[in-house]
């Protein structure tokens, strides 16, 4: 069988049950009518390397990266993505012709592709922006903002220390707030985003509120699980528009899937029931 007819993807985790990747491409495949697979693939750390390097030689065109993988990817990979540097992780990998391995970072681009099919209005340029937390997934989500023209970001988290490092890396555009200033760090911020996990189920309320938050502003979660996070159903009640952070898993998958499978996916309400309900 030529990968040409039949293209050979996945996602290497460890452990990788939990990951909807394969419902999501599955749907593509399915709803494009298009030969091809897409294949959780379970890899111990200790044989990542030799894993990718099998895949590719088995004809894989590629794969998605999930954790705990997705920062030790760069050190093997032979090609590294701006994006995938700047962000410090890799979620999609690309097996090229020439038996070399490049890395890129999706993650950005799917938050930024979330909030522009969803919130049409939406201008990362028209004021500072509010990110909370500095875990691997508020790295993607401030590079994006900066890549987009946000004037500033302003970054708060519970351990400060996470925040400076992470002020640090992007520069001057990025300022450190108090974990306890949060709501006044909301004045003027005409993008919010939560990246922690605390507004996920089973974590304990916080006091937070969107009393500051400019009217107009946009909030969104990168929690999807519950789709409407505490954090939403707060900014919400306050008037403020926002966006669940879904679509943002949904677009990251999009570049891999085009490149490996050749076609540009659509992100709809059909895959974003598929997912749900997977
Ligand atoms: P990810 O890579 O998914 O972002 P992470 O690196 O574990 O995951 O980061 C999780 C984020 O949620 C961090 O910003 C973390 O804050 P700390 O750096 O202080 O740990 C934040 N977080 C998790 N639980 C929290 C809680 N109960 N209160 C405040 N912040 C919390």
């Amino acid at each position: 069988m030529s990968n040409t007819v039949h293209p050979l993807a996945g996602v290497v985790g460890w452990p990788i049950k939990h990951s909807k990747s394969p419902v999501l491409h599955g749907h593509w495949l399915k709803r494009y009518d298009l030969t091809g697979e897409y294949r959780p693939i379970a890899l111990p750390p200790a044989d990542l390397e030799d894993g990718l390097r099998k895949l590719a030689k088995k004809g894989f065109k590629g794969v998605n990266i999930t954790i705990p993988h997705k920062e030790t990817v760069l050190k093997l990979a032979d090609s590294i993505t701006d994006s995938a540097a700047l962000i410090g992780a890799a979620n999609t990998v690309h097996f090229h012709a020439d038996g070399t391995i490049g890395a890129d970072n999706t993650d950005g681009y799917g938050f930024i592709q979330n909030l522009r099919q969803n919130a049409l209005y939406w201008n990362p340029k028209s004021g500072p922006a509010l990110v909370l937390g500095a875990g691997g997934a508020a790295r993607a989500v401030v590079w994006a903002l900066l890549n987009e023209g946000a004037p500033s970001v302003r970054l708060a988290n519970r351990t400060r220390i996470r925040a400076e490092n992470l002020a640090n890396h992007f520069g001057a555009r990025v300022e450190v707030v108090e974990w306890n200033e949060v709501n006044e760090a909301m004045i003027g911020a005409t993008t919010i985003v939560n990246t922690t996990s605390l507004g996920m189920e089973g974590q304990p309320e916080w006091r937070i509120h969107f009393d500051d938050a400019p009217i107009g502003g946009l909030v969104t979660d990168i929690v999807y699980t519950p789709l409407i996070t505490p954090f939403l159903k707060m900014a919400q009640e306050r008037g403020l528009e926002t966006v669940d952070g879904l679509g943002m898993l949904l677009h990251q998958a999009v570049p891999g899937f085009e490149s490996w499978f050749g076609r540009k996916p659509e992100v709809d309400d059909d895959l974003r029931q598929a997912v749900l309900e997977a």
